[in-house]
């Protein structure tokens, strides 16, 4: 349906002024992520040369900016002021992988409503997120800011998130377009090197990759951002097949399609020709609007002219920005998002403060409980050790390039905060890592790395005596922020060997010692696993970090957090994740066997598989039940399972289904997540948990690409982890 008021200024624009509206830049001030920044915006702006701009936040900022554009430039068109929100804006909420690891849908669209609240009240009115990539290999950095390896959980995610960001009606003030990016696959980069190559077949994409996208489609995303690398040879921001016939014809999707920031200059590099040639192959491929490369600008007329780009190409790119703008109402109102009075109170409230510190400690995963040292005993006194420990720089994690590290509450001012009346005294222990080429490359953003004067044998020694004189030690350690994220691959994912030291020195003292371990992405601690340690694994846990760990260290809350990205042991084993194929020669678990599917050296089996989360209480299961043997295309079949909390504790606990197709015209995976549910049970009490399969959990796409089921038997697997399971089985009739 066109929209008469984008019609009739459409009919008014020159080619050039449609070209300007393709146009988005960033004046630079904010992070930039790549080596350009604009320049002249003001001129650009004036000259109707500029489409929106990010990078550009608070309303008397925003004010200037939108006044040029409505005052100043021929056709008072209004710009999009986007942002990159990812979790949180000055709330800074715990990095996507640790709020996915919640499994609570209703969490994640708080989070992203909150986020829209905040930003909007500073003048932002288009957020680039969610990031829904799938990334089963975490030497990949930008794992940190996805959902996990999982197409189901990450649709659900998508979803939550797009609601929470643009409720109901984008024109209102509170809400902004999302962004479900990067289209596509991004999250598949050989080697796990960022911005590196894909190459990935059609039934892959769509069975495992594609789905969190098309999910964010169907809940209405009114933007989608393409992704740096190639597929099938042709990076996606010149790929017609994904731009055009997958998203818009096969999906439907009628918003707008960015790039990423200066991707389409980058196809030079990936071979593809000059700046008009690949700026032309991008329009043509279906892209709306170019991010900081001025490609567009600069190149699209002449594409006009030698009959290499059609003005109407043009015209409905420009046509689906202005339709954005006119949905968040700023023809209507261009000044819409700009009210000084709303930072003050919308942004960073002690309402939304309390949020962020309710959802961190919802996404902290229990990964080892040693004998009874968690929680912990309030009169026990503690040695907080460690460099992550009192490391406000650490706090907030990856991408939160709007947030502000001064607002974060480390771990040591959590116990004073959380905790008052605890014996608690600090020493750091070790340096994050004693190597100063690795501190160099991730101090980009400021000091997140400071490598003491001190010698690391003193740091060690102030530690010891320290711990020498308390009962228990809680040791803060893992990855500084920027160890994770964007352009921070890493092919060693172990604690840095000064980490490493530190905590045999501690174990060694005999003394009960909790690992509260901070990481943006799976760490591989084998070693770490098998000392007499418990580990909490708390991400980057946000502005409200120090007072989320405490409280769950001391029982406040009770840990029920669940990984959504196996693992691994080593690195050798990725990509390693729940679902992979079973191989014609299956592996054996543990013992080699020669000819079968297994390493000489290490177990098939990761150290933490997907999903798995303990509890300070215990879960047992059982008597799982189907309501029938037999089930009929297009119906439902619910499994119901007995939920026992056999522990001290009440708790949640995230009851998980997976599905295995067993006999079918393509190769099945070993099992695929197709419901959850999060419950709490009291301690001693027990609960009958009900998931109900729809007829879609059973379809796949085949070799044709179409989405069906095949009659046959299927598995059923209950249970609080993909690992550890019942099972139980039906039969798909025809
Ligand atoms: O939104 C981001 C994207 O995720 C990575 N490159 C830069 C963009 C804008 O900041």
């Amino acid at each position: 349906e066109r929209i008469p008021e984008v019609e009739e200024l459409l009919g008014k624009m020159t080619l050039k002024e449609k070209i300007g509206q393709l146009n988005l830049l960033t004046p630079g001030g904010g992070v930039a992520t790549g080596s350009v920044v604009s320049e002249n915006v003001e001129a650009k702006i004036r000259k109707g040369q500029v489409g929106g701009l990010f990078g550009v936040a608070g309303p008397e900022r925003v004010r200037v900016a939108q006044e040029l554009a409505v005052n100043h430039s021929r056709l008072k068109i209004p710009l999009l002021i986007g942002s990159d929100v990812i979790h949180g804006y000055k709330t800074t909420f715990p990095i996507p992988l640790g709020l996915s690891s919640s499994w609570d849908m209703q969490l994640m669209e708080e989070v992203a409503r909150i986020s829209a609240r905040e930003a909007t009240a500073d003048g932002i009115n288009w957020n680039f997120s969610p990031m829904v990539d799938i990334a089963r290999d975490p030497r990949w950095g930008r794992i940190a800011e996805g959902a996990g390896e999982d197409p189901y959980l990450g649709s659900q995610v998508a979803r939550a998130m797009v609601r929470g960001y643009q409720g109901d009606d984008l024109s209102q003030p509170g809400t902004m377009m999302a962004t479900v990016k990067h289209l596509a696959l991004y999250g598949a980069a050989e080697a796990g090197r960022d911005y590196h190559s894909v190459d990935m077949s059609r039934i892959k994409m769509f069975n495992q990759y594609l789905p969190p996208y098309k999910a964010a489609v169907d809940e209405g995303v009114a933007s989608v951002m393409t992704s740096f690398n190639d597929i099938d040879g042709i990076p996606a921001s010149g790929n017609k097949w994904l731009l055009t016939e997958l998203l818009r014809d096969r999906w439907g999707f009628k918003g707008m399609v960015v790039s990423d920031y200066t991707s389409v200059n980058e196809m030079i590099a990936h071979g593809l020709g000059d700046l008009q040639a690949v700026s032309a192959l991008a329009l043509n491929a279906g892209l709306d609007m170019d991010m900081v490369g001025e490609g567009f600008l600069t190149t699209l007329e002449k594409s006009v002219e030698e009959g290499k780009v059609s003005e109407e190409s043009i015209t409905n790119a420009a046509r689906r920005i202005l339709e954005a703008k006119h949905r968040l109402g700023l023809f209507e109102d261009p000044y819409r998002y700009l009210d000084e009075s709303r930072p003050a109170k919308d942004i960073l409230s002690p309402e939304n403060r309390a949020a962020a510190k309710e959802i961190a400690k919802k996404t902290f995963v229990l990964l080892k409980k040693h004998e009874n040292t968690l929680p912990l005993d309030p009169k026990a006194k503690i040695a907080l050790v460690g460099p992550l420990a009192n490391s406000q720089n650490n706090m907030l994690g990856t991408w939160a390039p709007t947030g502000d590290v001064k607002n974060a509450i480390p771990v040591l001012e959590g116990f004073k905060r959380s905790m008052p009346g605890v014996n608690v005294s600090y020493a750091k222990g070790a340096n994050i890592t004693d190597d100063p080429e690795l501190a160099r490359k991730v101090n980009v953003f400021g000091p997140r790395v400071e490598i003491s004067e001190k010698d690391p044998a003193e740091l060690l020694e102030e530690a010891l005596e320290l711990v020498r004189k308390s009962d228990v030690v809680v040791a803060v350690l893992g990855e500084a922020t920027e160890m994770s994220g964007e352009a921070a691959s890493r092919t060693d994912l172990s604690l840095p060997p000064s980490q490493k030291k530190l905590l045999e020195a501690l174990v060694e003292t005999g003394k009960p010692v909790v690992v509260v371990l901070m990481s943006g992405r799976p760490l591989t601690i084998e070693e770490e696993s098998r000392m007499p340690v418990s580990i909490l694994q708390t991400w980057h846990p946000g502005v409200e970090a120090g007072n989320a760990v405490v409280e769950v260290l001391y029982g406040k809350y009770n840990p029920a957090g669940k990984l959504t990205a196996t693992w691994p042991r080593n690195v050798g084993q990725i990509p390693i994740y729940h679902s992979a194929k079973i191989t014609g020669r299956p592996g054996p678990d543990s013992e080699f066997q020669k000819f079968k599917s297994n390493y000489l050296d290490a177990p098939n089996t990761p150290l933490y598989p997907f999903g798995y989360g303990l509890s300070y209480t215990d879960f047992e299961y059982s008597n799982l039940r189907l309501d029938k043997k037999k089930v009929g295309q297009g119906e439902t079949i619910t499994a119901t399972v007995t939920v026992k909390n056999t522990g001290d504790y009440d708790g949640e606990e995230v009851v998980q289904l997976y599905l295995r197709d067993l006999v079918r015209s393509i190769t099945p995976p070993s099992k695929q997540l197709k419901g959850f549910r999060k419950v709490f049970i009291k301690k001693g009490a027990t609960a009958e948990v009900s998931i109900t399969l729809q007829p879609g959990d059973l379809k796949f796409y085949n070799s044709q690409l179409e989405y069906v089921s095949e009659p046959g038997e299927f598995e059923v697997f209950v249970g609080g982890n993909s690992e550890q399971t019942l099972k139980a089985g039906f039969e798909l009739t025809n």
